[in-house]
């Protein structure tokens, strides 16, 4: 039979035929193969889920050996080069560009939930001058849910909508407010006049008594393509935790805040500051070559580099490059950016990095940029998680309506102590 596959039991000589579909065949198949009738039946065994589909989705498309990255079947480099931050988060939702009257409606229904209640800022100053953007960046997200009680209603699609508009646009705002607290600087509002990403420079920087301060273009633009570049990524650790949490049908304010957690991790979104503090540590070309023999011996991961999905280079990668020479043509050139591009050229045409398909990450020069843009290292990962919001609750509104979805409930494989008994 075509496309199926075949699977005998040497246990009981059983043979069962699967279909494939979409390249996949059906775990719970496996079920059928038992030992005997009381036996559970066959479990896979996929410990990271390096070769378990979770769901099917239409969002994002990844080819990890080609490089290639397609937000609903359009090229990451395409809507890089021609659309906004605020039009590719409308895709992601909703699968389709936006018109222009639609553009309008979405933009407005972003830009006027950009504000946060007032208590936040009280919320804010419970934490220490010192506290990790990222710490604050997930409590306030989760605390967003005290405040909107609606948003318990999952299934009625005028409230899902209501919560998409208030998570992306107040984002921008809170990575604003708990930057300006750990400055010890007056909170500025949001600006109904702005779009996303100027207005969001804007809170960042604007000194209180400027009222003329207007953000550089060019930094404006380099930041809303580099939203672009990190709107979602399919499967990932935060989206999974976002489907994960989502599928317990807790309100979207709690699973983004679990999906802002796991974007914390180094190995995830917090890779942008890991790599700077790395660079930071090399300090200079020289001690280039101490750095790969100590990466070789397994003592340190280089930062930036490896992807579990793209095993020939990250397509992201590049167009931050590019991004790089515009933002430095404004800014002056990086000191770290010699240091940065050295360590790639050695690794790339080193056969220990060659062997094992490490390239570069979207994470290797979105730090260098994000630096000399002026933002302080700790903050680079909240700046990921600013645009990985669109991505996020199009997955979860995605999984809210797959009929196939339950709650996410893994197996595991019980390896412990038979029954014992206490003496
Ligand atoms: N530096 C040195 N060795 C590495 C690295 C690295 N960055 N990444 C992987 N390896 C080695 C690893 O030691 C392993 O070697 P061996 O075969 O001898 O055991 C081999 O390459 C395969 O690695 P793996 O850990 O099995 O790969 P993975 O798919 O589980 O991990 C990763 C992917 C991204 C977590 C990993 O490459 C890594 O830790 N990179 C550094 C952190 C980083 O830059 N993360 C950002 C990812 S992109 C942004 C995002 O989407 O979050």
């Amino acid at each position: 039979m075509a496309d199926s596959l075949s699977i005998k039991d040497n246990r009981t000589g059983k043979s069962l035929d699967f279909p494939i579909q979409d390249g996949s065949i059906q775990a719970m198949d496996l079920r059928e193969f038992k030992k005997s009738s009381d036996d559970f039946g066959l479990l896979s065994y996929d410990p990271s889920y390096m070769n378990t589909a979770s769901c099917k989705s239409k969002i994002t498309y990844i080819d990890g050996d080609k490089g290639i990255l397609r937000y609903r079947g359009y090229p990451i480099e395409e809507l890089a080069e021609k659309r906004n931050y605020l039009e590719v988060a409308y895709l992601l939702l909703n699968g389709e560009l936006p018109s222009k009257s639609e553009y309008e409606e979405w933009s407005h229904n972003i830009t006027y939930h950009t504000m946060v209640h007032e208590n936040t800022k009280q919320f804010l100053e419970g934490f220490r001058y010192d506290a990790h953007p990222m710490g604050m960046l997930v409590s306030s997200i989760a605390a967003l849910s005290t405040f909107y009680h609606d948003a318990k209603n999952i299934f009625d699609e005028h409230s899902r909508k209501l919560q998409i508009y208030r998570l992306i646009g107040k984002t921008p705002t809170l990575a604003a407010y708990l930057y300006r607290h750990s400055q010890g600087l007056p909170y500025i509002y949001p600006n109904n006049d702005l779009y996303y990403t100027e207005d969001f420079l804007t809170m960042m920087w604007k000194p209180p008594a400027n009222t003329s301060y207007k953000p550089d273009p060019v930094l404006v633009k380099a930041l809303d393509t580099l939203f672009i570049l990190h709107a979602d990524h399919e499967q990932n650790a935060s989206a999974s935790a976002m489907r994960g949490v989502g599928s317990t049908h807790a309100d979207p304010y709690s699973c983004a805040a679990a999906a802002t957690a796991a974007l914390y991790g180094p190995l995830h979104g917090g890779a942008n500051e890991e790599v700077l503090r790395m660079l930071e540590e090399i300090g200079s070309k020289e001690k280039i070559p101490e750095t790969i023999r100590q990466v070789k011996e397994k003592k340190k991961l280089l930062m930036g580099f490896g992807h579990r999905v793209y095993k020939n280079y990250d397509p992201r990668a590049r167009i931050v490059k590019k991004i790089a020479d515009q933002v430095f043509e404004i800014t002056g050139k990086n000191r770290l950016l010699d240091i940065a591009l050295e360590l790639e050229r050695i690794a790339l045409s080193d056969d220990y990095f060659i062997s094992k398909h490490l390239y570069p990450n979207v994470d290797f020069y979105s730090g260098i940029i994000y630096q000399a843009m002026g933002f302080p290292e700790d903050i680079f990962t909240v700046l990921f998680a600013i645009p990985r919001m669109s991505g996020w609750l199009a997955q979860w509104n995605e999984m809210l309506q797959d009929p196939e979805q339950k709650i996410a409930r893994p197996r595991q494989l019980y390896v412990g102590y038979p029954e014992r008994h206490v003496p």
